[in-house]
């Protein structure tokens, strides 16, 4: 089921997720919701997706990356569900990227990220699992990550930079298409 995106304003996009038990991640509404949350990232052409979006405030995410009309030029990246993540830093190293959000509409603006950091996690089964990601995709990370502790990225923006999506597409999108082909070759992702 396609669910309602919550928009920046809404205090569910404010709050400290709280982290979710295996007990209740087992649960058949946990899983239901899940797919949901897959469901509604897919729709929405999102990168990815946190619970918070969709107006739960568990520590839950889903990154994916497929033929993303929203991010053409954005590195694909497998369906990844992380539920209570942590996110660490592996390089003192920083890149400035355009981000958009799903509960921000029509606003893109540049935030600096870490490119190389490790997510640890549980999958949907309550499997634990560590991953490297690096470049962009680690950018993707950071900001669902965010999400979870009631972060948006215009909070970690410069104000400056922001633009409509319009005003992206005509002045900026070609010259970050080339400034993400070297974070890519540089960092792999
Ligand atoms: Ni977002």
């Amino acid at each position: 089921m396609v669910l309602e995106i919550t928009k920046i304003g809404n205090p569910v996009l404010r709050e400290v997720c709280a982290e979710v038990s295996p007990e209740r991640l087992a649960s058949a509404e946990l899983q239901g919701f899940i797919d949901d949350l897959i469901e509604t990232k897919r729709h929405a052409n999102g990168a990815g997706i946190a619970a918070p979006q969709v107006g739960k405030p568990w520590r839950i995410f889903v990154v994916e990356v497929k033929d993303n009309p929203r991010y053409p030029y954005k590195p694909e990246t497998d369906l990844t569900v992380c539920v209570n993540p942590t996110v660490t830093f592996l390089t003192d190293e920083r890149y400035l990227n355009f981000e958009g959000c799903l509960s921000i509409p029509d606003l893109r603006g540049k935030v600096a990220r870490c490119p190389h950091v490790r997510i640890e996690a549980l999958d949907r089964h309550g499997v634990p699992f560590s991953r490297e990601v690096r470049g962009i995709t680690a950018g993707t990370f950071q900001h669902e990550d965010d999400h979870l502790n009631g972060i948006l990225f215009p909070d970690r923006a410069d104000s400056r930079s922001f633009s409509t999506w319009a005003e992206f597409a005509l002045r900026y999108e070609a010259d970050i298409v080339e400034s993400v082909k070297e974070i890519v070759s540089e960092w792999g992702e």
